[in-house]
């Protein structure tokens, strides 16, 4: 007998997160310096200095376990969001909330439906509770099918998860059409609004997901310091739902999980508006410069309010760019082999994936075909 037969079939069956090529790997791979990475929807700007230099006091105290309730953070988060301290879960990343939510509420025979494209993540944790994922096509126009995922929603479905803005699309879903669904929704589910991107949405009905906190038991808002605070690499991200539902969630953390420096960089990383300000300000510049730009390649892209975009740039594009030192996140993993995404970096970055499509004469390429009637032309 092997471990072969003892593993269990859900995780054996499980195909590994793929996350974004790191930098480093492509130098080697290439024997090129200065590579760009654009792959992973990260702060270009980096982490605000505060929050490196809180954590870099914190260094000296790391021979103690942290405080397993992040006392600070949790009062600092409460004030600022107004909700109760006890609203809020803490995880290493908002990733780990959801293998809490997953824990908690997904078993054999349950089910979890989320919209498809979207974060890689859902089917990865909701097979690995042994439960089922119901992925919902999205619209000819990559947005959330909020009617198709409500006619999704069965007896055996335990958790939804709606992911505003929409990673990797960049799509996001408005008010009302939340409303519609949410409200719909049968008590008894989970509604998960994971809004890891949030704070770059401009859309003025950009819907409140923590009203719905408010007025519906069972939600959770997810959302992390990964994104807009520049903090992927000290992994943390919170929950905030109604204190019932974080009970559960709390009996199923692991007590240290968030390590003593992250917790000291997401408490001033929240003190540094001017930061928040400036990567704001960065990222939509960015964006509306380089949608222009791929326009005027004529290349389609998606609506975005995020810190990315994705593309349609054509098959084999992402080896292509990698070649030219360019780190895009392919998107054949999704059914799409002819988009890529690829995030707001620089103006210096932006400028670089943009001489590279030239240089590859991308979009010329799709424009041609879109001219021809061919692979160039919308689905
Ligand atoms: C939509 C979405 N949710 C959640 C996460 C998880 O982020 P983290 O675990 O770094 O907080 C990501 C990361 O890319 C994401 O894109």
């Amino acid at each position: 007998m092997t471990l072969e037969h003892r593993v269990k079939p859900h995780v054996a069956d499980l195909s590994p997160y793929q996350p974004g090529k790191p930098i480093e790997e492509l130098e080697r791979e290439l024997g090129i310096r200065e590579a760009v990475k654009l792959a992973s929807n990260e702060n270009p700007l980096g982490p605000s200095p505060r929050a490196v230099e809180a954590a870099r006091a914190a260094l000296a105290g790391v021979h103690r376990y942290p405080d397993g309730a992040s006392f600070a953070l949790r009062r600092k988060l409460s004030a600022r969001l107004e909700v109760a301290p006890e609203q809020l879960v803490f995880g290493a990343g908002s990733d780990e909330i959801l293998e809490l939510i997953a824990k908690a509420f997904l078993g054999e025979g349950d089910e979890a439906v989320f919209a498809w494209p979207s974060f890689a993540m859902y089917p990865i944790v909701v097979k690995g509770a042994g439960a089922r994922p119901v992925p919902v096509p999205l619209d000819a126009a990559f947005v959330h099918d909020l009617p198709a995922m409500a006619e999704a929603v069965g007896s055996r479905t335990r958790v939804v998860i709606v992911c505003n803005p929409n990673n990797p699309t960049g799509t996001s879903v408005g008010a009302a059409a939340l409303e519609r669904f949410a409200a719909a929704l049968p008590d008894d589910v989970v509604l998960v609004l994971d809004e890891a991107y949030c704070e770059y949405a401009r859309r003025s009905d950009f819907p409140d997901g923590l009203s719905w906190v408010a007025r519906r038991p069972g939600t959770a808002v997810l959302r992390t310091f990964s994104k807009v605070y520049g903090l992927a690499g000290m992994r943390v991200g919170y929950g905030v739902m109604d204190a019932e539902l974080a009970g559960y969630l709390e009996r199923a953390r692991h007590p240290f999980n968030v390590n003593l420096p992250a917790e000291a960089a997401a408490c001033a990383a929240l003190e540094d508006d001017e930061h928040l300000e400036r990567t704001l300000r960065l990222t939509h510049q960015g964006a509306d410069t380089l949608r222009q730009e791929l326009a005027a390649l004529g290349l389609e892209v998606a609506a975005s309010d995020a810190n990315f975009l994705l593309v349609r740039t054509g098959a084999g594009s992402y080896e292509r760019l990698l070649r030219q030192g360019v780190i895009v996140r392919p998107m054949d993993g999704f059914g799409l082999p002819e988009h890529v995404r690829i995030t707001i970096g620089t103006p210096e970055e932006n400028r670089r994936l943009v001489d590279a499509l030239r240089e590859l004469g991308i979009g010329s390429d799709a424009t041609r075909e879109a001219r021809a009637g061919g692979a160039g032309a919308r689905p």
